[in-house]
This record gives structure tokens, C-alpha cells and sequence, in this order.
């Protein structure tokens, strides 16, 4: 049995603790929020839990074996370090921290502590994603020309990330899962209306260096709620709606066809082609609670968690490239430790 207790118990902290709660190989021993009125509602929501106000009777406890922490970006490093620091397995939400240079050093930390690091890149474990990775390695959307990400809703605005570093880091993990690749440069445009510096909507290019190119497009300034990846491929296309309760994904049987060759404007023809619509069966299964399975199973069997420590890296290197990019006015920013990140994968 694995003990574990988790800090910030905020909106997504709950998801945490009631997931720990019902998995059988862990105790949910204790959770830490700085607010009181939180700690309330965690009694009243899971009763016989125990609470606290001071992270150090978690860090410090030597029943506990792993933290989870589901507090704000920039608190990440500083108590993922603490309980690193304190022999802890270490969870960490999304993103992992707030800068390349701090996600390297907890990378270094847990490896030096022989301790397990993971980062909560949740969508690396739904069906649909899971699914959508096995059709492009089969080959059956053709080389992948272009993927286009949108995630938009009305608010919540943040109030000390923007709106890339609050919704991006989902689409920037999804997009280099499936591609296996990590980008060489980032463009990133966008505008803060409301706040100052903290841009509210924003479009994040991602370059590859095998061509292929990933548009991400955030926005807490839209009506609608969005939550869409398009694939296009030489041979197919496909449409992931993640707000769809059922059909998520559609392969569209869709393409151009260019002639090969021609002489005259005349011959020159594109044929268009459209086919039939694919809708895969999709396992229905809470992705949170495979991802804290999955902690939970590399604690006990020593292993390297699918979304690590470089996984993290990965996502924070992209949206600090984005940020630099948006004050250079959407010119390319290359990614930093891209050559580490490579032998990392
Ligand atoms: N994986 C996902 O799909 C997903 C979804 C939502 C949020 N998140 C991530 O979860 C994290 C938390 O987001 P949220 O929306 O729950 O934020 P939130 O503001 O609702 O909750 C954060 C909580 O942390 C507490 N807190 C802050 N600093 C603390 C400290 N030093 N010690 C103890 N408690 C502290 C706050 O009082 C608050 O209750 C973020 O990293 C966010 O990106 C992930």
C-alpha cells in the first residue's frame, strides 16, 4: 500500500484525492490546501480524511511515500523540490513548472533521489488520444501534413498565467505524444484585452523539423466551448471533438489529389475526394484514474512513468519558447534543450 497525500484542493485537487480514494493499492492519508474554507469542503466531500493547513505534515511525514500537488504553476518547484528533497515520490499537475531550467533541475533532483516524478499530461491517457496515436502509426492518414488544435471557452481567466500556460500545455502534450516528435521553433501571437501582459486569446505555431507544422489556437474570450484536434494526412483526415460525449473521433476518408505532372494551366487538375466517414469504438474509462494508477504502479515497480519528468520539459520548453515569441511579435523562437529532449525520447 502506498501512502499518499496531496496539496491544493482547489478545483482539479479534488479529482485527485477522490481518484487516490477508490484506488485499492494506496491509502489517501492527508490533504494540505492554504485555505481553510477548502479543507471544510474536503471534509464534508471524502469524511475521515485528514486535513491541514501546513504542507511540512505532509513533506515532512515519514508515513507518507508520494505527494501529488494541484496547486498553481508557480508553486510547482518549490514544494515538488521540498518533497523531493524529503525521499517523496513526486506527482505533479500540469505544467510542471514555470520555467525549462526548474523542470531540468527536479529531473535531476528525482533522478539523484532515485525517486518517481510525474507530470499530469491527462489527455496522454484517454481512449481517444490512445486511439488516434495507434491510426497515425498505422500509417492510415498518410504522412501527417498539418495538425490544428482549438481550445476555447468563455473565461476562466487566470491570474498569473496567460491563456497559452493555462489551456496550451494540453494540446502542445497531445501533439508531440502523437507525432513522437518534439518541435525545433515556436511562433506565438496573441493579446492580452483585459489584463495587462496576460494574454486572453492567443495561436501558437509549433515547426517540426521533418515539415510537418501544429497550430494551436487558446482563448478564454470565445462564446462557445471548443475542444477540437484536426489531423490532416496525405491519405485521410481526422476530427477529434473532445466535448463529443460519444463519437470523438471521425476519420474523414477526405484528400487532394495533384497531378503529378503538367504542361498547360489547362491540364493542370486537382481532383478532391470524398469518401466515406469513420467513427472508432472508443473505451469508455475515467482517464484520471489511469493516470494515478499509472504513479502508483511505477512507485511499486520502479519504473519510468509514460509522462515523466522530460514529458513535462517538453510542454514547459514549448510554452516559454510561445512567450518569448509573443514579445518578439510571432517571430520563430527555437526550443531550448531540444538536443537533450531528443535522446530523451
Ligand atoms: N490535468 C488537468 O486536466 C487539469 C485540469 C485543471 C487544472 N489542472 C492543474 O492543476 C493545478 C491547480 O489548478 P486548479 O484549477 O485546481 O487551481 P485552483 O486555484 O482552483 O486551486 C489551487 C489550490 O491550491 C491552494 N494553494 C496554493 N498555494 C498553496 C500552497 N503553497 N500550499 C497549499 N495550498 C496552496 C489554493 O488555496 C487553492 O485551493 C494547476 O497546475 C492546473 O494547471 C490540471
Amino acid at each position: 500500500m502506498i501512502n499518499i497525500g496531496i496539496i491544493g484542493c482547489g478545483y482539479w485537487g479534488p479529482n485527485l484525492i477522490r481518484n487516490y480514494t477508490q484506488l485499492p493499492n494506496c491509502n489517501m492519508l492527508m490533504c494540505c490546501d492554504s485555505d481553510e474554507k477548502k479543507l471544510n469542503r474536503m471534509n464534508t466531500l471524502f469524511p475521515g480524511i485528514q486535513t491541514t493547513n501546513d504542507i511540512n505534515q505532509i513533506i515532512t511525514s515519514p508515513e507518507i511515500d508520494a505527494v501529488g500537488i494541484a496547486t498553481p504553476v508557480f508553486t510547482h518547484y518549490d514544494l515538488a523540490k521540498e518533497a523531493l528533497l524529503h525521499e517523496k515520490h513526486v506527482f505533479v499537475e500540469k505544467p510542471l513548472c514555470h520555467s525549462s531550467d526548474a523542470c531540468l533541475e527536479l529531473i535531476r533532483l528525482a533522478e539523484k533521489k532515485g525517486k518517481v516524478l510525474m507530470v499530469g499530461h491527462t489527455f496522454e491517457y484517454t481512449a481517444a488520444v490512445n486511439k488516434i496515436k495507434k491510426i497515425v502509426e498505422s500509417g492510415e492518414l498518410g504522412e501527417i501534413l498539418y495538425i490544428a488544435s482549438v481550445r476555447l471557452n468563455l473565461g476562466l481567466f487566470q491570474p498569473d498565467i496567460n491563456v497559452i500556460w493555462d489551456l496550451a500545455p494540453h494540446d502542445i502534450s497531445i501533439i508531440t505524444y502523437l507525432l513522437g516528435e518534439h518541435p525545433t521553433s515556436v511562433n506565438g501571437q496573441g493579446k492580452a484585452h483585459y489584463r495587462k501582459d496576460i494574454e486572453d486569446v492567443a495561436t501558437i505555431t509549433l515547426n517540426f523539423s521533418n515539415g510537418t507544422i501544429a497550430f494551436i489556437h487558446s482563448s478564454w474570450l470565445d462564446p462557445n466551448k471548443v475542444r477540437t484536434t484536426t489531423i490532416v494526412g496525405s491519405k485521410k483526415m481526422l476530427v477529434y471533438n473532445d466535448t463529443e460525449p460519444q463519437e470523438k473521433i471521425k476519420i474523414y476518408d477526405k484528400g487532394v489529389d495533384a497531378p503529378p505532372y503538367y504542361d498547360t494551366f489547362a491540364e493542370f487538375q486537382f481532383s478532391y475526394r470524398y469518401g466515406d466517414i469513420h467513427i472508432p469504438r472508443i473505451e469508455d474509462y475515467e482517464p484520471l484514474r489511469r493516470e494515478c494508477s499509472h504513479f502508483l504502479e511505477c512507485i511499486e515497480e520502479n519504473q519510468t512513468p509514460r509522462t515523466n519528468g522530460y514529458s513535462g520539459l517538453r510542454v514547459v520548453s514549448v510554452l516559454e519558447a510561445a512567450n518569448e515569441s509573443l514579445k518578439k511579435k510571432g517571430q520563430a523562437v527555437p526550443i531550448r534543450y531540444a538536443k537533450l529532449l531528443r535522446k530523451a525520447a
